[in-house]
């Protein structure tokens, strides 16, 4: 029989993954306990408390690395950043973030991009991949929101699912982090996110419940500390929430030096530290061997040691490790050569593709784009249209800890290193051909030559940017989180004065989040593009949009507020950071409080136009589908697209909640003219709220409304159904 090689097998997978798992994708749970608890009730004290224990910070060739056993046999645990995909890897795929990805609003992109990574993550032989991030977005200025899927619960709770199971399909742990109110960079590990029980639930760590349902493998605590106890010692989010009510079978691993105790994070429930030493590179450990002391002292039973092992193998073996798995092929600290592997097979595709539908049309004023064929000249200004001029993936900024050039991801742990990287000037240059005459000026602060660039062109496009990310790494003085919401070098007035000389003016911004648009009402500007932070396609995937060769149907998975202090959240700077708006976070804020943001959270245009109408409600007693919507779609305009539908559903009165929660969304394709009916199951847990005296989930009495709309402010149509017990 012929061999295939990983590659061929790779391209094979994806084409077919959507439809269907990795043929050796996981086991059930119990299946997988069996195998663990067999070969754990064989170990030693001092086996068990290894494969608890990481092996310490740049000591091997992965970011963590787990101690192997010996008859029995067990191997030493490769775990390895990102959510993005494979953080110091070569030859891999540098693709959309789940930013972007959560603005396709498409479970299936979702799913194909988790199980790309799943593909990339088992090639290099990296056992368990540290994302996805479920965090939503608390602040806007929040140094990692990039790194998930957005301010709403819902949509990253779809997010961790779909990316869950795609990663996991492929026989790789993933690991929804970090569990749970990390939701800022500034002191976040000397500060305590203080969040009432019921907002813990319904918005802090419902993403992780799904994460759980999907049968996530690991799940990492966060730095912070949790109503004044730090996360990776609370037995209450770690014990009582995470595997007691919402029964998380996998393993709980610290973030990097983020366990602060050994017998306490162990007692509450704490299975595995990472790196392994107790500040990262000290050589010293909280366990290892300390461990095994504690059980021989009494502090820790024995058993606490056990079920830590058990879980850890049990991960391992749903996802069917022990049936042969490649050989570790990246080299986080330069220590020898690793093995060549390309894994990067035929995913550029579904980046490129990822990178269009997560595109969000802001505003199309005159319906300047896509672009007429008629157009003879274009204009590109701005050093987010060019490239680095330092390098592609340059050594003087590792991990992306700068901001020159096109920006398509943001910095930090949550980063892959471009292979290559298709700029938006070469994008539409490409696309454009030759017949099309191209200026442009990477310069941001020579404003002459911006507007000299700019005026004379049929259309011209202007570009800015907005970066963030992880603490370590401060970027033009933003130590993570940004310090302000307004566009970097020079955006703004770059912005104008390109306006002010053409008046077909096009700005585009790649951002890890909302911007202050000060100009937005200029005459001149036709349209605002938002491909958010599209990856090493970004080019491409953009002119593909400009050019009429996709219809935009990306919405954004945030608020843009037109006023920074319509806000109601920001980063803080004290010990205690209250999360005082309790349920009413990115848009149920503005809808609680009637402000009118500039873009709504789910807007975004389309080339065509859709009609909504003949929405049906009906209720069953069926706790997957206790209601049921359907409405009718028709695309009216004069192009095939995709629509996004979205449900949101306002509680009975009394029920306490913000006045409307998202609870599904479709995005559909229809060719122009055609209608068709998109359905929506609301389950119990989407109609329920966490009631705090009785400390359980509950579905309220009374009458709840359901919205069938494009976004959380265009609600096009709208019915009432009652329940009661
Ligand atoms: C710290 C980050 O918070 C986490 O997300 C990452 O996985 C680890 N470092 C390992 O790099």
């Amino acid at each position: 029989m012929k061999l295939l090689s990983l590659t061929t097998v790779s391209a094979f997978l994806l084409a077919t993954a959507s439809a269907a798992p990795h043929p050796s994708g996981p086991i059930a749970w119990d299946s997988a306990y069996e195998k663990a608890e067999a070969i754990v009730s064989k170990m030693s004290l001092e086996q068990k408390v290894g494969l608890a224990t990481g092996k310490g910070w740049e000591k091997t060739l992965c970011v963590g690395n787990t101690f192997e056993a010996t008859d029995p046999d067990f191997p030493s645990l490769c775990l390895q950043d990102s959510p993005i995909g494979i953080r110091f890897g070569d030859n891999v795929t540098a693709g959309v973030s789940a930013i972007t990805a959560a603005a396709t609003f498409d479970k299936d992109l979702l799913y194909r991009r988790g199980a790309y990574m799943g593909v990339e993550a088992r090639g290099k032989g990296v056992n368990t991949l540290l994302g996805p991030c479920v965090d939503p977005m608390r602040a806007p200025k929040a140094g990692r929101a990039w790194e998930a899927f957005g301010e709403d619960p819902y949509l990253n709770g779809v997010g961790a699912a779909e990316t869950v199971a795609g990663i996991q399909d492929q026989g790789v742990i993933a690991t929804a982090k970090h569990f749970y109110g990390n939701n800022q960079e500034l002191n976040r590990k000397n500060s305590s996110s203080d969040i009432s029980v019921r907002a813990v639930h319904e918005i802090w760590t419902w993403p992780y419940a799904r994460a759980v349902d999907a049968g996530v493998g690991s799940i990492m605590c966060s730095y912070n500390q949790l109503n004044g106890t730090w996360a990776c010692e609370d037995e209450y989010a770690l014990t009582t929430l995470l595997k007691g009510e919402y029964g998380f079978k996998g393993f709980v691993q610290s973030d990097w030096g983020a366990q602060m105790s050994g017998a306490k994070s162990a007692n509450a429930g704490l299975d595995m530290t990472m790196p392994g030493d107790i500040v990262m590179g000290d050589g010293l450990s909280w366990w290892g061997a300390n461990l095994t002391k504690m059980v021989k002292d009494g502090e820790v039973k024995e058993e606490r040691v056990t079920d830590m092992a058990t879980r850890i193998a049990a991960a391992y073996y749903k996802m069917r490790q022990d049936e042969g798995y490649p050989e570790i092929a990246v080299n986080s600290f330069n220590r020898t050569e690793a093995p060549y592997v390309n894994v990067q097979g035929d995913h550029a595709k579904i980046v490129r593709e990822l990178g269009a539908a997560g595109l969000v049309l802001l505003s199309n004023k005159d319906n300047t784009l896509p672009l007429s064929k008629k157009i003879k000249s274009i204009a590109i200004v701005g050093s987010d249209a060019g490239p680095n001029p330092d390098g592609l993936n340059p050594a003087n900024c590792a991990d992306h800890g700068c901001d020159n050039g096109t920006l398509a991801m943001g910095w930090g742990s949550g980063t892959v290193d471009y292979p290559y990287l298709v700029t938006p000037k070469d994008g539409i240059a490409k696309r454009a051909g030759k017949k099309v005459d191209i200026k442009y000026t990477f310069e941001d602060w020579d404003l002459e030559k911006a507007a000299e660039t700019a005026k004379d062109a049929d259309v011209a496009f202007v570009f800015s940017n907005a970066d963030a990310g992880e603490e370590y790494i401060s970027v033009d003085g933003n130590v993570g989180d940004r310090n302000n919401l307004t566009l970097w070098h020079n955006g703004d007035n770059l912005i104008k004065a390109v306006a002010d000389a053409n008046e077909n003016t096009v700005v585009v911004i790649h951002a890890v989040g909302p911007v202050l648009m000060p100009w937005i009402d200029h005459p001149n500007i036709k349209a605002v593009v938002w491909p958010g932070l599209p990856g090493q396609e970004s080019g491409n995937s953009l002119a593909d949009v400009l050019f009429g060769d996709v219809n935009p149907s990306g919405r954004l998975p945030y608020t843009i507020a037109k006023d920074e202090s319509d806000y109601n959240t920001d980063h803080d700077p004290n010990f205690n950071v209250v999360y005082s708006e309790n349920l009413n976070v990115g848009y149920k804020h503005f809808d609680a409080e009637n402000i009118e943001p500039l873009f709504a959270f789910g807007h975004g245009l389309s080339y065509s136009t859709f009609k909504y109408d003949d929405i049906k409600v009906s209720t069953s007693k069926k706790e997957d589908n206790m209601a049921k919507v359907s409405a009718k779609i028709t695309n009216t305009g004069k192009v095939d697209g995709h629509e996004v539908a979205q449900v949101y559903v306002g509680f009975p009165e009394g029920a306490g909640e913000p006045p409307r929660l998202l609870r599904g969304f479709e995005r559909v394709f229809l060719k122009k003219g055609k209608s068709t009916s998109v359905s929506f199951s609301l389950s119990k847990m989407d109609l329920s709220i966490f009631d705090e005296d009785k400390n359980d989930w509950v579905v309220p009495d009374g009458e709840y409304t359901v919205y069938v709309g494009a976004s959380s402010r265009d609600l096009r149509l709208n019915a009432t159904f009652t329940l009661s017990k």
